[in-house]
């Protein structure tokens, strides 16, 4: 059967005491609602409704690429209240999954596991057993059989003590949604249209009510203050770097590695302690990652090193390149097979050829530097006129020596040396030296001045 998913994201997030709503509160790199929105997308869900309230009108602009429809719940009235915003929307032939915005850990087989259940005569509902109950719907069972949730609130002592309680989540035939919405009131302890009333009237219309359980209670956790937003922060990285190890990656240690985004490596890299990935990373086979390095929508191949500490961000670097320590690759950089950039080297929108190096000191902007070309200590290039950005291009096989300006636009010729120390401001040409330096004197009998007392 098709699927229809609701995601409920109408609540305040008042304890978040944010200016945000609650679930645009970002885990391992992505907003809370997108991890869960995604697991819709993985059970192929014909049509999804995110349900959200004032304030959450801002929701849609970060989240314009989603393919759902956006339902405003004026009043956050209940969770009934909030399925009733979407529910004359779903279509009648389909399954319909209801989410929460605030639960981005569930897992996409435990929601299909639970979708399977769900038939003419059955509804699935999603269950845990809690040690600490308080707070949640109970489970409230004859004999075996489910026949009602009961808010905390509305309670008696015995079933107060019921530990096994309601996750939220649940999925049934759209037509008996509808049917059993419209029997909801909200005569109950807080005044609100309660989703979990549904259960107890399905039950008295002849449906059988089937529980399924996660494989591990957070799973179904949901976050209410940032506390909580990080204990589950630390369980999803966790569960990243235990795929990157079963995929033949090793990971300095598993505590100490943020990935906020996609990661992809290859077999056999080694990510030394304290990196983040953000974005889509992709690192190759062989790669060896140092201890503090920041790596941001960025591509390294096959074979590279890159040292600690340094800061790569959009760029692309190809086999067996060496990469700082402390360098920082900005975006548009491209450094071809075996390159080498080395300490306290900023590039920015550059190709660096094949075998080519900048080992010390250097800013290399808007800068197309062929192959086995080597950049002495300090050189920079002249990139910025004040107004506008300007070319350097160095041919294969230059030596541009240490502590050398290129003011752009300029072209260093194929095999041409750039002396030490020159300001070059024309092009240069090929196979020959070119410098730009005022001739050593030696000023005999010169004296250093001294203080005057
Ligand atoms: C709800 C369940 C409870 C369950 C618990 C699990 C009801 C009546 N109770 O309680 O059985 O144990 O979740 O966490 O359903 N929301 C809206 N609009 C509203 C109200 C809520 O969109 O008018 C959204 C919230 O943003 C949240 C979700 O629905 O994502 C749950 O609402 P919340 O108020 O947290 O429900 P609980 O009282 O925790
Ligand atoms: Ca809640």
């Amino acid at each position: 059967m098709k699927l229809s998913v609701i995601i409920l994201a109408a609540g305040q997030g008042t304890r978040m005491k944010s200016a945000l709503p609650k679930v645009m509160h970002k885990m391992a790199g992505i907003p809370m609602l997108e991890h869960v929105y995604k697991r819709s997308l993985e059970l192929d869900a014909e049509d999804v409704f995110i349900v959200y309230g004032h304030g959450g009108e801002h929701l849609h602009e970060y989240c314009s690429d989603f393919k759902v429809e956006w339902i405003l719940q004026d009043e956050q009235l209940g969770t009934a209240h909030a399925v009733m915003q979407a529910s004359p929307r779903i279509a009648n032939d389909h399954t319909v999954l209801g989410l929460y915005g605030d639960g981005p850990l569930i897992k996409p087989a435990t929601l299909k596991a639970l979708i399977d259940n769900v038939s003419r005569e059955s509804i699935a509902l999603l269950t845990v057993n809690l040690q600490d109950p308080a707070g949640y719907g109970r489970i409230v069972r004859d004999n075996d059989r489910v026949t009602a949730i009961v808010e905390h609130r509305d309670a008696s002592e015995a079933q107060l003590r019921i530990s096994e309680v309601n996750t939220g989540i649940l999925a049934l035939p759209a037509v008996d949604l509808k049917k059993y919405l419209a029997q909801i009131s909200n005569d109950n302890a807080q005044g609100e249209y309660y989703l979990t009333d549904l259960i107890e009237i399905a039950v008295n219309d002849d449906k059988t009510i089937v529980t399924t359980q996660p494989d591990n209670t957070y799973e179904v956790e949901g976050v209410n203050d940032r506390s909580q937003l990080a204990k589950l922060e630390r369980i999803r990285q966790r569960e990243m770097v235990e795929e990157l190890m079963l995929k033949g990656v090793t990971v300095a240690d598993p505590s100490r590695i943020d990935i906020r985004g996609e990661l992809d490596v290859g077999t056999d890299s080694f990510i030394d302690t304290n990196c983040i990935f953000e974005g889509r990373v992709r690192l190759g086979s062989n790669v060896s990652i140092g201890a503090g390095c920041v790596i941001v929508d960025s591509t390294i191949a096959d074979g590279c090193n890159i040292r600690p500490y340094s800061v790569i961000e959009q760029a692309t670097v190809d086999e067996k390149a060496e990469v700082g320590p402390f360098a920082r690759l900005r975006p548009g950089t491209h450094l071809h097979p075996d390159s080498k950039v080395g300490n306290f080297v900023e590039i920015k929108n550059s190709q660096l050829g094949k075998g080519s190096k900048a080992n010390h000191l250097t800013y290399l902007g808007d800068t197309e530097v062929g192959s086995r070309v080597n950049i002495g200590a300090g050189t920079i290039t002249c990139n910025y006129d004040g107004a506008n950005k300007h070319k350097t291009v160095i041919k294969d096989g230059a030596f541009i020596g240490s502590d050398t300006q290129l003011v752009a636009p300029v072209t260093v010729g194929e095999n041409a040396t750039i002396g030490a120390g020159s300001t070059i401001t024309r092009d240069t040409d090929d196979g020959e030296l070119t410098l730009s330096r005022s001739t050593q004197k030696t000023i005999k009998g010169w004296q250093r001045p001294v203080k005057k007392k």
